[in-house]
């Protein structure tokens, strides 16, 4: 039996099939590669030293989805294919919504097929809204989104719902993640994208390598200690342990909705004094006016996923700084 991991070359998914292989886990990934590369393959496998398998297919590709579950005996799959851009969505929300909604309608088609209901979706903690407490907490509902990506999310969890009240043999695990930073201790796998960034880790570490000049900071007068949006930033290492025990508690048919954060906010300053403290290294920047869309302050209440899945963030802002940096470090000119 094989776990199918969507978007497994991803920066979530990459992550989570190192957890789901050393665990001793049969992994198969599926993605067609327009945000990563096959490289990646080959470091989870030198951190593993183990093997997993791969299809470049786009899981709007049915025929391609079939051939995969024609080929293996998969008993759940942990679903991260999707565009993640906010911005991006805004000006171009119906690839957004063909890739991220109908690509999960087809997938889900296909498992259904193959009689295989068992499913661990990544949401997003967008899909809270502005719910007007900043400490999310899973039984506030869905809000309206900000974005044409949140609404995809939101979109998704709904269809994921209603699928359940049509055929309760389903097993579906919603994760609501929040902010994920760092990357593998290895430093082989990590977040690198293309162009521009629009995360905040990202962009530190670009100027931290001397790629671009410096940070804007968006907004330095919000009703925060020091004036910058709070954010719960998790450690990405931490996020695919909790897929990892969400995939261990899908025994009983379902929808299970869980928040994945650490519970505590963090500034967008202390974030850049952090990373320069641990790295030893100077990250120019400058305030600017705020972003459109953000609100200033949210963070997990983690307590549902401690006491449903037994899991708990354990590293800590410092370990997210160094291991961002360590990445980057080590993989600036790819
Ligand atoms: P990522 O872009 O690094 O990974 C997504 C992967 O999916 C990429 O490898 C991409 O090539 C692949 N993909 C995209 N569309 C595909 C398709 N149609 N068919 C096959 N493969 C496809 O993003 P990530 O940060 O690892 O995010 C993973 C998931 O988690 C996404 O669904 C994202 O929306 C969600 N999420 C991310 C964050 C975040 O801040 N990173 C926060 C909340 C939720
Ligand atoms: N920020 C800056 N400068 C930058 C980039 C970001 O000051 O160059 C600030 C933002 O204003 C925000 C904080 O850093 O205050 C974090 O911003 P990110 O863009 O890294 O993350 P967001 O909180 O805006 O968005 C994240 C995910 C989305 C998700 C959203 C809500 O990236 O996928 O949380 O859960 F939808």
């Amino acid at each position: 039996m094989q776990i199918l991991v969507t978007g497994g070359t991803g920066y979530i998914g990459s992550h989570t099939v190192v957890e789901l292989l050393k665990s001793g886990k049969e992994v198969v990934i599926v993605d067609n590669l327009s945000n990563s590369s096959k490289n990646v393959i080959d470091n989870i496998e030198k951190i593993t030293n183990k093997k997993c398998k791969f299809y470049e297919i786009d899981i709007r590709d049915e025929k391609g989805l079939e051939k995969v579950f024609e080929e293996n005996d998969i008993e759940a799959v942990i679903h991260f294919a999707g565009l993640k851009a906010v911005g991006e969505s805004v000006v171009k929300p119906l690839e957004y919504y063909d890739n991220n909604v109908i690509g999960t309608i087809k997938l889900l088609e296909v498992m259904k097929k193959f009689v295989c209901k068992k499913m661990v979706f990544s949401s997003s903690a967008t899909v809270y809204g502005d719910p007007g407490n900043p400490k999310y907490v899973e039984d506030m509902g869905r809000g309206k989104a900000s974005s044409p990506y949140g609404a995809t999310k939101a979109v998704i969890e709904e269809m994921l719902e209603s699928l359940y009240i049509a055929d309760n043999e389903w097993t579906i695990s919603l994760l609501r993640y929040f902010n994920p930073i760092g990357a593998h201790e290895s430093g082989l796998i990590g977040e690198n994208p293309n162009g521009i960034p629009n995360n905040l880790m990202p962009y530190i570490q670009k100027v931290a390598i001397g790629e671009l000049k410096e940070l804007s900071i968006f907004g330095d007068n919000y009703n925060t200690k020091d004036g910058t949006c709070i954010r719960d930033y998790i450690h990405v290492v931490d996020l695919a342990v909790g897929h990892m025990k969400a995939l261990q508690k899908l025994n009983k048919p379902g929808v299970y909705i869980h928040n994945l954060g650490t519970g505590a906010g963090t500034s967008v300053l202390d974030i850049v004094k952090t990373f320069e403290k641990v790295n030893n290294i100077k990250v120019n920047y400058k305030f600017a006016p705020r972003r459109a869309g953000d609100l200033p302050e949210f963070f997990a209440d983690p307590s549902k996923a401690k006491s449903e899945l037994d899991w708990e963030a354990k590293r800590g802002i410092e370990e997210m700084c160094r291991d961002s940096w360590n990445f980057i470090s080590k993989n600036r000119n790819s």
